[in-house]
């Protein structure tokens, strides 16, 4: 089906928020909200209406929201603050019940026709988000069905000349806790939105460095050439979260783990990035069928070298690198430690395209390493040969004890692209050393940080799908893990890894199998 292109700007609409009273809405989506409007990138009339089922006013819920902007925008100033709030509506509403519906029906038009942003028979734009418990997800897009919320969902999209009305709708993950069940809700999704009105998001996607992959490869012409099995001998994708689970771990998480929570969703979005092939335009039809592709290319591993190829942990008790002390996760309350959730996972991954034929793809996340670390290393293969050989006597000079070039995509927490180098030490004599060429993003671009959320917002409210999840993707990225998260060998393996380390030895071994090991800018195995 053809993508209408992106609307100029983002257009006036209520954006309705289910789990409302939750914590992404307190933390992540209302300072996001708040600081675009600072910056004055909201669109003039926008609304917000909040809908959980916490029995709050309008004032009440500004008031539960003021202390979560204060503390995650990037800049509380009270006017500005002031001003938002005015936004800022409720309703309270039992989201499980149809019955709900109708009421939440009429208040959406209320509050579009007091912003006078009401677009006639359809009422006005509006873009729900779904931010509660994975399994009132369906409830509720069978609810917003059923009582006629959808009425131009099938027709926006062909630009109705009388400007009526469009809904669309913003989906969290998980999306789904396997094929099967993500097949089911993209079902369910696409029994009431067209595809191009469903907004599967990854704020991954949304942070800057992530962006800046694409145009790292496709607008530098050195890079391109290099970028396939010929120059390039692996890549490393890394999340590491110093903090625990904590709280999280009697909700969603246990059960869950990191494959599904990180892996499934934003680790293989960034690998994608790096892996595709390049679009040929920068627009959501082009983005989503190359990584489509890719995702369709992924080699399945033989039943032997499922478990090989992947490795668990969870975390064991101690002061994390966070200087906090926390339980093991098994200890910890809500936790069925007989589940043998994973706190880490890595595994490898290969994908039979032309381009990649043959190259691994290591990628790994986990809660209570090291340090924060969210990167793209990038290795590429040694010099054919070495002329340096004979001048350099020690081994240990040798330039096969070196790092071969690595590109290093920095996503968090500094932001920027480092390009390993070797070079001649100054001095006499041969030495040869590794050194970075920095590009720090913070340094040479400045501007004021935002929450990766605010863009993909925006874009939603354009009607722009560039940096959202087509249905096949995601199918894919869940058949890309299935073959590990089903695997009972993996998991009856899982190890104990130390707070502060990089994660259970098994790790190590996964990509020692192929001759590399893990970068790890500090401690246990530092390159
Ligand atoms: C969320 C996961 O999607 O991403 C969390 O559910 C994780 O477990 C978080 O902590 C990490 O996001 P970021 O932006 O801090 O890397």
């Amino acid at each position: 089906m053809a993508i209408i292109p992106p609307t100029e700007r983002a257009e006036d609409c209520v954006l309705v928020i289910f789990g409302a009273s939750g914590d992404l809405t307190r933390r992540k989506l209302i300072p996001a909200l708040y600081d675009l409007d600072r910056l004055g990138r909201l669109p003039e009339k926008l609304v917000v209406l909040g809908v959980s089922r916490t029995e709050l006013g309008d004032d009440g819920f500004r008031e539960t929201l003021a202390e979560g902007v204060r503390k995650h925008a990037t800049r509380f100033e009270e006017d500005a603050w002031a001003a938002f709030a005015k936004r800022l509506h409720y309703h309270a509403a039992d989201a499980s019940q149809q019955g709900a519906f109708n009421g939440l029906r009429d208040r959406i038009r209320k509050v579009g026709k007091e912003a006078g942003i009401d677009r006639g028979e359809g009422g006005p734009n509006v873009l729900f988000y779904l931010s509660v418990a994975p399994n009132l997800y369906e409830p509720i897009v069978d609810r917003i069905g059923d009582s006629a919320m959808v009425t131009e969902g099938k027709r926006w999209c062909s630009l109705d000349p009388r400007g009526s009305a469009w809904q669309r709708i913003i989906v969290e993950k998980p999306f789904g806790t396997d094929l099967a069940s993500a097949e089911t809700l993209n079902r369910t999704l696409g029994r009431v939105f067209e595809e191009d009105a469903i907004y599967r998001i990854d704020h991954y996607l949304g942070k800057e460095l992530v962006q800046n992959i694409l145009v790292l490869r496709c607008v530098n012409s050195i890079f391109e050439p290099l970028w396939s099995r010929e120059h390039i001998s692996h890549v490393q994708v890394t999340a590491a979260e110093d903090i625990g689970v904590g709280k999280r771990a009697g909700g969603f998480y246990d059960g869950a783990g990191a494959l599904r929570d990180m892996i499934q969703s934003h680790l293989l979005q960034v690998l994608a990035l790096v892996a595709m092939e390049p679009p040929t335009a920068f627009d959501a039809e082009s983005i989503m069928r190359e990584k489509i592709e890719l995702f369709r290319a992924f080699r399945e591993p033989t039943p032997k070298l499922v478990a090989p190829n992947a490795a668990f942990g969870r975390y064991g008790a101690g002061v994390g690198a966070d200087g906090s002390d926390e339980p093991a996760y098994a200890d910890l309350e809500g936790v069925d430690p007989d589940q043998r959730t994973e706190t880490f996972a890595a595994t490898r991954l290969e994908f039979d395209t032309w381009r990649w034929a043959g190259v691994p793809f290591f990628v790994r996340s986990g809660k209570r390493m090291a340090q924060k670390l969210t990167e793209v290393v990038v290795e590429f293969k040694r010099p054919p040969i070495d002329v340096f050989r004979r001048a350099m006597q020690k081994a240990s000079d040798r330039v096969e004890a070196f790092n071969p070039n690595r590109l290093i995509i920095r996503i968090a927490p500094s932001e920027g692209v480092t390009f390993e180098v070797l070079g001649k030490v100054p001095g006499s004599g041969l030495q040869i050393a590794t050194a970075g060429l920095d590009l720090d993003y913070q340094k040479q671009f400045g501007g004021e940080p935002i929450e990766a959320y605010a863009p993909l917002l925006l874009d939603a409210m354009r009607g722009d799908r560039t940096l959202y999840k087509h249905r096949d993707e995601v199918e894919g990225m869940w058949r890309v893990v299935e073959g590990y998260l089903k695997s009972d060998e993996v998991r009856q393996g899982i190890q104990t890894y130390a707070p502060g380390s990089w994660g259970p030895d098994k790790a190590d071994e996964v990509i020692k199998r192929a001759g590399f090991r893990w970068r790890n800018p500090e401690g246990k195995g530092s390159a």
